[in-house]
């Protein structure tokens, strides 16, 4: 995004960051954009509004706002706004948006905005890797057009070190820069106010991925197979699976943060993508198989995180079953193995991630699947423990890579210990691995 004649209303709430949103503000005017502030109750005990009001130029919108300041700035500054970007995210006011709480300007405009919304969390370890703001972090991702960025570890203002760290001014501003070319080049953002941006959505979901214009130069590019897939039987019913989709939007998520340009091939799911992301649907293995052997060659790097029917029935009845009250036998033959083939198509520069989902021998499972397939690394998880896997947050997993070694047996790869973490986390680790391997290559 060129952010050169952009609107942008700045959303302040209430941490110790957000002093860094002064210099923000003057980095973005220095990019040519005209900024507006929104400022929580708490915000105004780290910064005073005047500070904004004098450096944007205009009255800033306070819940108790000042005289001079127009009296429906809660509609008229996200509707003046090309994109609402909030720096720093509290906790609270991440809650407000998910939970659809708006009971102060940053929370308010939050839900009026129908333009772009980005969002920079900021907060103590402590309390970025709670349970709470982990699965708002994780909800809130999945909102249409709306962008989380990362909170890297780092050294935070509370003294800690940890994950939490509000992106430099300058991080925030490059991110920004990078996001309109992850959105359509034909859209541009200050035309993606109200029906317009619905327009860029709807864009994005239903272009099938060969009529899509290819990416900014210089750009990595993720392929990632997501959801399930149905195989059908007749024409009402279908074999398939549990997975909800969640853990490949959190990864598509996590690699749209890292200025990656995401493309998806998914099979039904319920977890939806954030805005940005180009989705070509398919329902059987067999499409996805087609879909994905025909868009890898423009990937970087492929992550095969789809839950893909291992067997399809033989036969499709044109006609719905009848139930006879007898024994009926459904023949089941493989469907093409979709990690296999893409990694027989792969070029030298490319990483292919694999999943693999056990539930029981995980490392035998994992580290025989690794060396059959031949993909960079494997992603080994297991949703057997207690309120984690299909449906939830949490899951217990580990990344084996290919070219590592264990240490008591040079021949094997050596396989981590499983954690249980976050989905985020463990997107965190693939986009990372990934990362290091495009370096290398
Ligand atoms: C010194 C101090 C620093 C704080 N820093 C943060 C922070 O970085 N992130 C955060 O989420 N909350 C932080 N808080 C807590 C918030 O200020 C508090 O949750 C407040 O209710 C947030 O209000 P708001 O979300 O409406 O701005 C801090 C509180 C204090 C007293």
């Amino acid at each position: 995004m060129n952010l050169a004649g952009k609107k942008i209303l700045l959303g302040v709430s209430g941490g110790i960051a957000a002093y860094k949103s002064c210099e923000l503000l003057r980095l973005l005017q220095k990019k040519g954009a005209e900024v507006r502030v929104c400022m929580t109750e708490a915000a105004t005990q780290f910064v005073a509004p005047l500070t904004f009001a004098s450096l944007s130029k205009c009255p800033v919108y306070l819940k108790n706002g000042a005289v001079e300041a127009r009296p429906f700035q809660h509609i008229d500054f996200p509707r003046w706004a090309d994109l609402y970007l909030v720096v720093p995210a509290t906790a609270n006011v991440i809650g407000k948006f998910v939970y659809g709480i708006a009971d102060d300007p940053v929370s308010l405009c939050f839900m009026s905005c129908t333009g772009p919304r980005f969002v920079a969390p900021a907060m103590n370890v402590a309390m970025y890797n709670s349970p709470a703001v982990k699965r708002n972090l994780e909800t809130l991702r999945s909102f249409e057009n709306t962008f989380v960025m990362d909170s890297p570890a780092g050294e935070l203002a509370c003294g800690e070190v940890g994950k939490g760290r509000l992106l430099d001014p300058a991080e925030i501003v490059a991110y920004l820069e990078a996001t309109n070319v992850v959105l359509n080049e034909s859209v541009t953002l200050s035309e993606t106010k109200g029906p317009v941006k619905s327009c860029a959505a709807q864009y994005l979901e239903e272009t099938a991925l060969q009529d899509l214009p290819a990416s900014g130069v210089g750009k990595h590019r993720v392929l990632i197979t997501a959801g399930r897939t149905e195989e059908a039987i007749d024409p009402v019913r279908y074999i398939s699976n549990r997975s909800s989709g969640k853990t490949a939007v959190a990864i598509a998520a996590t690699f749209l943060a890292n200025g990656f340009d995401v493309s998806v091939v998914a099979g039904p799911m319920e977890a939806e993508f954030p805005g940005g992301v180009r989705v070509k649907k398919v329902k059987s293995a067999c499409d996805m198989h087609k879909a994905v052997l025909e868009q890898m060659k423009n990937a970087d790097v492929l992550v095969h995180c789809a839950a893909v029917a291992d067997y399809r029935p033989k036969v499709v009845s044109n006609e719905k079953i009848k139930d006879s009250r007898s024994q009926l036998i459904l023949e089941l033959e493989p469907n093409p193995n979709i990690l296999r083939d893409s990694v027989a198509q792969k070029r030298a520069d490319q990483v292919v991630i694999g999943f693999a989902l056990e539930t029981d021998h995980f490392k035998e499972h994992a580290a025989e699947k690794l060396k059959k397939s031949g993909a960079d690394a494997l992603l080994l998880n297991a949703p057997v423990a207690l309120n984690s896997g299909f449906g939830f947050d949490e899951v217990r997993y580990t990344l084996i890579r290919a070219n590592s070694r264990n240490a008591q047996n040079n021949a094997e790869v050596e396989i981590p210990e499983m954690k249980m973490g976050s989905k985020i986390d463990l997107a965190q680790e693939i986009v990372d691995f990934s990362l290091d391997q495009l370096k290398n290559a």
